[in-house]
């Protein structure tokens, strides 16, 4: 069964706190909070106060994906805000090694994240110092985009790596992901699942989480 990850981007942020617990109580295993800088990406969303703030609220893994260039220098903030992981971007660094370092130094479990464009081969130097991989199923920047299968091929990569190698990381999936999409990347290897609006935009999160936990039995 997979664990799932409701992405806040898509609660609302007026009952913040309300869809936080809703979600925590209905059995999400993390939180995904994401960071996004306007450079990067074209959006601008929340900085290191904002994880400090849902982390006096909430003891949920907080699950923060950095999708900033130069991610290097704001690691230390994340991680003093209360993060759990810190998931950076391959494409956003020119010290991927370094900088994955310097979220291991702080004890904050480390991610590194690849966009649709980006092949496996790009992370191997990383893959035995992170705790989870996240592939993402659509281009970052916006919630409620469409699912892009040609992304499963590199959930299997990663998946056939980590059993041949030995690692433990865990495999994330974020974007388009909904009851339909989730099962070829579970069967491919995917262990979290992100969810923003398949989750939040409906009258029934808990319903949509347990659907996800359903389709991946
Ligand atoms: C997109 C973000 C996602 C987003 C997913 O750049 O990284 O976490 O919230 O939204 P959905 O699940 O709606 O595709
Ligand atoms: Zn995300």
């Amino acid at each position: 069964m997979i664990k799932v990850a409701p992405s806040i981007l898509s609660a609302d942020y007026v009952n913040l706190q309300r869809d936080i617990e809703m979600v925590e109580k209905g059995g999400a295993e993390y939180l995904h909070i994401d960071v996004m800088d306007g450079t990067f990406v074209p959006s601008i969303s929340y900085g290191p106060g904002f994880v400090k703030a849902i982390r006096k609220v909430s003891n949920l893994f907080l699950d923060v994906h950095l999708m900033v260039e130069k991610p290097g220098h704001m690691i230390q903030e994340f991680a003093d805000a209360g993060a759990d992981l810190i998931g950076i971007h391959v494409e956003a660094t020119q010290h991927i090694h370094g900088d994955i370092q310097t979220i291991n130094n702080t004890g904050v479990k480390s991610e590194v994240v690849i966009n649709p464009g980006t092949p496996v081969s790009a992370i191997l130097p990383v893959l035995h110092m992170v705790d989870q991989v996240l592939v993402m199923t659509v281009n970052p920047g916006f919630g409620g985009q469409k699912f892009l299968p040609e992304t499963v091929a590199k959930i299997a990569e990663l998946n056939r790596l980590k059993s041949e190698n030995g690692y433990t990381y865990d495999i994330e999936i974020d974007g388009g992901v909904n009851a339909d999409t989730v099962v070829a990347c579970y069967e491919a290897g995917a262990t979290v699942a992100v969810a923003g609006s398949y989750v939040f935009n409906d009258v029934d999160p808990v319903a949509k989480i347990n659907t996800l936990k359903d389709a991946t039995k």
